[in-house]
């Protein structure tokens, strides 16, 4: 008996030091590191929900900045973690050494074949898929794009006028999260959405269910081997989604297959990519969710914030309507094409300010592809070595933006843009793999713009909150409250 109890101590105290010797990763390789806490690293009062994971990292972050370090190292877990703080190296890593980072280091496996899609492969695969896909998202297949999603927004307005008429508070953040939702079906799976109508829709549901939050599958990820987990089935996103997603998907490919149906969307790009043998049934289903995963949640949450902060400053959205008014009225039929969309200028500094402040993808994720000297040092990063970009940190940080929990767009006059350094501005992330549907967002921002503000005033109802909190754990940086506002017709 003495013996199983010795054995079985002398197991915990080996564990215990094993684990230790783990946390002391960075500081063996010389670079500066923050006292970890057992188990949890850096990330406890994350995982305990006490500290946004916006702001997770924050400490760390003016540390290494007082103490002129342009980067340190911190750990999820035992999973050691490199943050890069300073704007010139980050640029160095997305950019110029961007071959040493080609991946964005969330959970990879082969047998989680919806999960290898264009946000998730790395290398030459993603390299090459990238120059396949980018066919969707240029400038004149956005001008296709834009009629779509302006007479969708028909619909926007329309139901604002409801509430207008009878004076109840809209809950703006399910409502954009909505037409989000329907902009998405309809622009790239090609199906007729009406969610901002029908909320009980199941594509809003099935899409809540993608970015509510994952805080085990995230756990598990970064505590446990990929291989291993793949094996045992682990997929990336839970099955109840998948199983709404993948018929859906074979469905439309096969009626428009079927029928001749062409609607020169993202969908018949890829239908076309798999006529040609050069993306399989899985790829293609696999690119088709991505899009509905990263396209709708980031695109909504960014209009909430702006249509929130223009509710509460109102003489913002007066010069927002004046400038959409403006060009509205100079043409015959009163509506706003594609190319005077370039001309919404001031509208566009506002959007721009709303991805500083409530930049949706808070942080931006990379890992380590191949083994990287940093320069000018002995120090090297591993490959596999995940890194973590803190965007949001600063996108607030007063040297770049002063008084940052300000809302102002005039952060994004052009003078003030151009006086600022590079990569101190970066929502749709930086380098070759920026965002791919920037413009798509941008447009879709705009379009909401457009339709909700030319004909209603927004206003702060009493039960929404002066200042407004975000939710702990989620993917995208998402305001925890619902927000109310009241609308009223303009006269
Ligand atoms: C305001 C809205 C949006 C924000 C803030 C946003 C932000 C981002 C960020 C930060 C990244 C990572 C970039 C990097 O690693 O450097 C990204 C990648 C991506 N986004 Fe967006 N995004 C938005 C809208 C969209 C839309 C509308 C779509 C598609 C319809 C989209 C599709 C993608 C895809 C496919 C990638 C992966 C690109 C690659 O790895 O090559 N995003 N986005």
């Amino acid at each position: 008996m003495i013996w199983w109890l010795f054995s079985f101590a002398a197991c915990c105290v080996a564990n215990y030091l094993f684990l230790k010797h783990k946390h002391t990763y960075w500081t063996r390789r010389g670079i500066r590191q923050f006292n970890p806490d057992f188990f949890f690293g850096n990330g406890k009062e994350i995982f305990q929900g006490k500290v946004k994971l916006c702001n997770g990292f924050r400490k760390q972050y003016y540390d290494l900045k007082k103490e002129n370090k342009q980067y340190g190292g911190v750990y999820l877990f035992y999973k050691p973690t490199f943050l890069p703080v300073h704007p010139e190296f980050i640029k160095q890593i997305l950019t110029k050494d961007f071959e040493h980072f080609t991946s964005h280091g969330l959970f990879n496996h082969e047998n989680d074949y919806i999960n290898q899609h264009i946000f998730n492969v790395d290398g030459e695969k993603w390299k090459t898929l990238r120059s396949k896909l980018s066919p969707t998202f240029t400038s004149g297949k956005m001008k296709g794009v834009y009629a779509i999603l302006y007479s969708l927004a028909e619909r926007l307005e329309k139901k604002v006028g409801v509430y207008a008429k009878t004076g109840q508070p809209l809950e703006i953040k399910e409502h954009t999260a909505c037409f989000g939702t329907d902009v998405i079906a309809t622009c790239f799976f090609g199906l007729e959405s009406d969610c901002l109508n029908v909320p009980e829709s199941e594509f809003r549901k099935y899409g809540q269910l993608i970015f509510a939050p994952r805080t085990l599958r995230f756990i598990m990820e970064t505590i446990f081997n990929w291989k291993l987990l793949g094996v045992l089935g682990h997929t990336f996103a839970s099955k109840k989604i998948t199983k709404f997603f993948i018929p859906l998907i074979k469905e439309t490919v096969a009626y428009r297959k079927k029928n001749n149906v062409s609607r020169r969307d993202y969908m018949d790009l890829l239908i076309h990519l798999q006529n040609e043998n050069q993306l399989d049934e899985k790829e293609l289903i696999a690119n088709t969710m991505v899009m509905y995963g990263a396209g709708h949640e980031t695109s909504s949450t960014a209009t909430t914030f702006l249509m929130y902060e223009l509710a509460k400053n109102q003489d913002i959205q007066d010069k927002v309507r004046e400038e959409i008014l403006r060009i509205c009225k100079r043409n015959p039929d009163g509506e706003i094409t594609y190319d005077d969309l370039a001309d919404m200028k001031y509208s566009e500094m506002c959007i721009y300010e709303t991805l500083r402040r409530y930049s949706p993808a808070a942080e931006v994720p990379r890992q380590c592809t191949k083994t990287y000297t940093i320069p000018g040092t002995n120090s090297v990063i591993e490959k596999n070595t995940f890194v973590l970009i803190p965007v949001w940190l600063i996108h607030m940080d007063p040297e770049y933006y002063p008084n940052p929990e300000k809302f102002n767009p005039e952060n994004f006059l052009p003078e003030n843009k151009h006086s600022r350094q590079d990569f101190v501005f970066m929502p749709f992330g930086g380098g070759p793999r920026f965002c791919i549907g920037s413009k798509i967002a941008l447009m879709h921002i705009k379009v909401n713009l457009i339709k909700q503000f030319r004909k209603y005033r927004f206003a702060l109802n009493p039960k929404t909150p002066e200042n407004i909190t975000f939710e702990s754990l989620s993917l995208t940086l998402r305001a925890k409250e619902n927000i109310y506002l009241d609308v009223t017709p303009v006269l």
